[in-house]
């Protein structure tokens, strides 16, 4: 586990240097400020805005044209608490990121894992969940475990979402050790669909992604044994004065159940 975690800490730090690179051409004036400018009603509040990847079941995904899911709910509840208007941003998993880092949104949840690269361009929050990479394949796969992915001479065609801790992980402990190759697609869902068609062989996701998804899809399972563990958080620009209030603010829905009414409400205990 150490190992892997050595691994993403070097390939994210590259990462997240190009994004940020990326992101400092443009710097929009401060968010709230302007959602609550140009905002439909003027509720006199400032707005709070998330940037969101709506692709991560059941963490954030579309259910009848809405934005739903852990995350738009905990930040939901945390602008109600904090007294702001509340907005969405949907966009690309790559995008979330470089949106805190530009100001185009105030926090970033994603199923977004706490990384030292990220830490580089982002603050975090405290946690509020946490992940596990786990391997799903088709059901008639000669893959029975990680272990088989990461063996001398393995050579698998592995899925992932593009910048994800799976992209990080497996670009570090497959594709440069020489035990096989990583396709990266936009969106989670694309890779699933490619092991479906068999351009890969298997794809590396977060746990409860991975549970929506093989139920959403025939002759599919999860491997028992899983990759990594991880740590959800909010992510705010550097030094942003929003960390204390919103760790408040978490601490609070911690206490009160609200988190844990929440994430019962998406996740059936097993
Ligand atoms: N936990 C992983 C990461 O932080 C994957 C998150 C993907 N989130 C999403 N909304 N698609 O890299």
């Amino acid at each position: 586990m150490k190992k892997y975690l050595k691994n993403i800490l070097a390939a994210t730090m590259v990462l997240s240097m190009a994004t940020a690179l990326a992101a400092c051409g443009s710097a929009p004036a401060d968010n709230k400020e302007d959602a609550n400018a140009d905002g439909a009603e003027n509720s006199g509040k400032q707005t709070l805005t998330l940037a969101t990847s709506a692709d991560f079941p059941p963490y954030e995904f579309y259910e009848g044209g809405e934005i739903v899911g852990i995350d738009a709910e905990v930040a939901k509840a945390i602008a109600d608490k904090l007294g702001y208007e509340f907005k969405i941003e949907d966009m690309i998993f790559d995008a979330v990121i470089p949106a805190i880092v530009s100001g185009k949104a105030d926090i970033g949840m994603a199923g977004l894992t706490i990384t030292e690269e990220r830490q580089q361009s982002v603050d975090f929050t405290d946690s509020y969940a946490t992940g596990v990479q786990s391997v799903i394949v088709k059901e008639d796969s000669d893959i029975k475990s990680v272990d088989d992915l990461l063996a001398e001479g393995a050579n698998h065609k592995v899925g992932v979402q593009t910048t994800t801790t799976g992209d990080f992980f497996t670009t570090d402990d497959i594709e440069k050790a020489g035990k096989g190759t990583v396709e990266r697609y936009n969106k989670g869902a694309d890779a699933i669909e490619a092991l479906k068609v068999g351009k890969v062989d298997c794809v590396v996701i977060d746990n409860e992604p991975a549970k929506a998804f093989v139920a959403a899809n025939e002759g599919l399972k999860i491997l028992d044994t899983q990759y990594a563990s991880e740590d959800y958080a909010i992510a705010l620009g550097k030094n942003s004065e929003l960390t204390a209030e919103i760790n408040q603010a978490l601490k609070e829905l911690k206490e009160d159940g609200t988190i844990k009414g929440i994430v019962d409400k998406y996740i059936k205990a097993e």
